[in-house]
């Protein structure tokens, strides 16, 4: 796949990530079917057959139950073989999201995201909103600490995963990038999609294929035309533990998308 410019970061991505959810949490997950999170082997292969598809973008976060540690034991390849994309903000804990955007603990978190990754860089930190995209952006401390660590080097490009257009507009103005749904129930977010391709902002889709609620070779395939068919898509995050599902979304955006 050919890469794509994350906005104006300077960062490459392939137009199709994988997101990482299943990779260590299966509690409190909106898919339609329960599932086991896989074995060491099942993700060793499913992340040597991305990166032999041409995916170099993976989608983590604090929230994803293990799977920060799952990555850090287990990603191949040299360090920057990968664009590593993870959150602050959002806590996963005995089966709740609690939230906390302050300045010092976002500060900390990412220092320990880097440590459980076993990373000395991250190549973006996104905020991952509580649903007050506004409020988190105007009145806590997260936005300044994503400033502070970009300058200190531990992470190359901050943005928002947002909940709101209001919110994505305003992540538009004041970060890198932005994380925004976009599939064919969810029309919110496009004025998000066209002032960040407006003023070269990197855009990451979120929920493509409305967690798993479309499927089937022809859904997939109007989903990914969907998506696609926006201004300044960076790449869609699609998250998957099936390897045959990772081959055929990339079998298929090649097809659809090209
Ligand atoms: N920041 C946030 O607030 C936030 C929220 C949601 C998501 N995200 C990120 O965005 C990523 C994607 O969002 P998402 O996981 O909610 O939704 P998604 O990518 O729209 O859907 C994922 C679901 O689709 C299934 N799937 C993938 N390819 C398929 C195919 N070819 N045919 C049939 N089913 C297929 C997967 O099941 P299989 O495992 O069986 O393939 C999985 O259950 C996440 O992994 C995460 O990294 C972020």
């Amino acid at each position: 796949m050919k890469l794509r410019s994350l906005g104006d970061t300077g960062i490459m991505v392939s137009p199709l990530g994988l997101g990482t959810v299943k990779f260590g949490r299966n509690e409190q997950v909106k898919y339609p079917k329960p599932f086991e999170i896989p074995e060491d082997a099942e993700i060793t292969n499913l992340l040597s057959l991305a990166s032999d598809l041409g995916i170099n973008l993976l989608d983590t976060a604090p929230a994803y139950g293990s799977s920060q540690a799952r990555l850090g034991k287990l990603l191949p390849g040299p360090r920057d073989r990968w664009v590593v994309v993870s959150k602050v903000g959002e806590f996963f804990e005995n089966g709740e999201s609690r939230f906390d955007f302050s300045f010092d603990t976002t500060i900390q978190v990412v220092e320990n995201s880097l440590r459980t990754l076993n990373m000395d860089y991250l190549d973006l930190v996104l905020i991952h909103s509580d649903g007050d995209d506004l409020r988190i952006l105007e009145h806590e401390g997260v936005l300044d600490a994503l400033r502070a660590l970009k300058q200190r080097g531990l992470i190359r490009a901050h943005g928002m995963s947002s909940k709101s257009a209001e919110g994505g507009l305003r992540a538009v103005e004041e970060m890198d990038v932005v994380m925004a749904t976009c599939n064919s129930d969810y029309l919110e977010d496009l004025p998000v999609l066209e002032a960040a391709a407006a003023r070269n902002r990197g855009v990451l889709i979120k929920k493509g294929l409305q967690s798993g609620h479309v499927s089937g070779p022809e859904s997939v395939a109007a989903a990914m035309d969907f998506v696609f068919s926006q201004p300044g898509v960076s790449s869609m995050i699609v998250g998957t533990i099936n390897p045959k599902h990772l081959e055929d979304n990339v079998k298929m955006f090649d097809s659809v998308v090209k």
